[in-house]
């Protein structure tokens, strides 16, 4: 017997031990040789002998012997010409065409093109938003979270509470829509504070708003299909749209957030309008009244649904928070999601949808077979961290934190660039728009390298229009920075682009 030197020890002996029944060298019934013997004769410890036994004696290679001590070789083997080889690993190369050009679905392809192309939009290999390289100093890329000022002591004391406590439903399947403790704080809160009248029956909680977006979009979204977006706009929804095959069109942002199009007569109606109401990704913009009533009667006549994602409004530096959009929305046609990426993390990966009530039963359903539900020790941990008031004192203690950040930024901005730059969005969220004088539009990366040789990190604002704008603007993000920081972050960014 000789091992093949291939993977674990215990796995070459099996294979050797397995060669010797398939050669016919031991025959069926004839003792196999004990654990000892062979551990002896293949130099490997006894152990790793047994452990090749147990996996022939599972497989049913061999049995014990009836009546006394020892294995035999099973009476029924395999057929000629059966080998065993070593286990190949699920990535390595393997000869045939489905594996080499696998035919997708039409939505497949249409998932995988989608992901590439924003990906590439983003100057990122894959699509995810995960940013890297993690070493700059000055790290104003925006949609992070203030992590330093994080309750996480308490955090981790709530979640191992329920975990501690957790009954056989916390571990068992949970209802699709979400753990209704959650679903009733959420609707608690968005009543007190964001105007929004809620039914818990209304809300399902999702991984986040890209789960929201892909579910919405699953239910509601045709192959050719128009919808709406904001220019410019927030890739995650971009992506989600081109997926579905929809056709976007996109209307310009100004000062007063998205300009609402008349009716276009003639052509097909629009099945989705996705905005950014409180705090436009990525202008900072704020949706004016007028234009909130206009886009509302605007949806109604067309027949189609609103997303209003609120992703970051309820940092509000100039005045509280305002209502929701959804709140206004006297014909059904809104559906708001919300997400504590921004406030608490995004690694939570917890959103929610308020739906319109027609649209519960198809996001329920759509989320049953995309997942069965999300996680529910986190759904239990934040429905407590709510319940308890937490998560207000957390977002008005961050808000005072943020304001001051925020005031940092505006101030080393306006003492560094002076009438070079021009700060918008400043009014609300954890980002804001610089647009620089004097540079062109569409070199993506030419500001954000520079950025990077003196170490501060940030995005221009170019990937996230459709069409490249005539000027560039940088989004910088303040949050997880400390105004020290920032300062010196800003100091190095005007010296490099100087
Ligand atoms: C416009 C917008 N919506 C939503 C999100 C948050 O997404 P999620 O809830 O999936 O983390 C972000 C994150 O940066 C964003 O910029």
């Amino acid at each position: 017997m000789k091992l093949d030197g291939v993977g674990r020890l215990h796995q070459q002996v099996y294979r050797a031990l397995l060669g010797e029944i398939l050669s016919g060298r031991l025959t069926s019934g004839e003792r196999v040789p004990s654990t000892r013997d062979v551990a002896r004769e293949l130099k490997v410890s006894r152990n790793t002998a047994l452990l090749a036994y147990e996996q022939l004696l599972a497989e049913g290679f061999v049995t014990p012997r009836a009546g006394a001590a020892g294995t035999v070789v099973a009476p029924v083997l395999p057929p000629d010409g059966y080998v065993a080889r070593p286990t190949r690993r699920l990535d390595a190369p393997r000869p045939g065409r489905l594996a080499a050009a696998p035919t997708l679905a039409a939505v497949g392809e249409r998932y995988v093109q989608s992901a590439r192309a924003c990906a590439a939009t983003l100057g990122t290999a894959t699509l995810s938003w995960e940013l890297a390289p993690p070493a700059i100093r000055y790290d104003f890329r925006p949609g992070r979270a203030a992590f330093g000022d994080l309750p996480y002591a308490l955090w981790r004391r709530l979640l191992n509470a329920r975990a501690r406590d957790a009954r056989i439903a916390d571990l068992d399947y949970g209802p699709p829509a979400g753990r209704r403790e959650l679903r009733e704080a959420i609707a608690t809160r968005l009543r007190r504070l964001r105007g929004l009248d809620a039914n818990p029956d209304h809300i399902v909680i999702v991984n986040g708003t890209q789960q929201a977006l892909d579910l919405v979009t699953r239910v509601l979204v045709n192959p050719g299909d128009r919808v709406l977006m904001e220019e410019p706009h927030y890739t995650g929804a971009r992506c989600a749209f081109m997926a579905a095959g929809a056709e976007l069109v996109f209307s310009p942002v100004d000062e007063h957030g998205i300009r609402v199009p008349t009716t276009g007569g003639g052509r097909r109606p629009f099945r989705l309008a996705y905005v950014t109401p409180s705090h436009q990704f990525p202008t900072g913009a704020v949706l004016s009244m007028e234009r909130r009533r206009r886009l509302i009667a605007w949806a109604a006549r067309e027949g189609a649904f609103i997303v209003e994602d609120d992703y970051d409004g309820e940092y509000r530096y100039d005045g509280p928070p305002l209502q929701a959009m959804t709140g206004m929305d006297g014909a059904g046609c809104t559906i708001y999601v919300g997400t504590f990426s921004k406030i608490l993390f995004p690694a939570l990966r917890l959103g929610y949808l308020v739906l319109p009530a027609p649209l519960v039963e198809p996001i329920v359903a759509t989320k049953a077979i995309a997942d069965t539900g999300t996680p529910a020790l986190m759904q239990l941990a934040l429905a407590d961290f709510i319940a308890e008031g937490h998560f207000d004192r957390h977002l008005r203690r961050t808000t005072v934190s943020n304001a001051a950040r925020r005031q940092a930024l505006v101030a080393a901005v306006d003492g560094q660039f002076g009438d070079r730059a021009t700060v918008c969005g400043a009014s609300a969220g954890l980002h804001l728009l610089v647009w620089l004088r004097g540079r062109r539009g569409g070199v993506i990366h030419d500001v954000h390298h520079i950025a990077e040789r003196a170490g501060v990190g940030l995005f221009t604002v170019d990937p996230f229009y459709a069409t490249p704008p005539e000027r560039t603007g940088i989004l910088l993000g303040f949050a997880p920075l400390m105004p020290a920081d920032i300062r010196e972050g800003i100091r190095r960014l005007a010296g490099a682009l100087r």
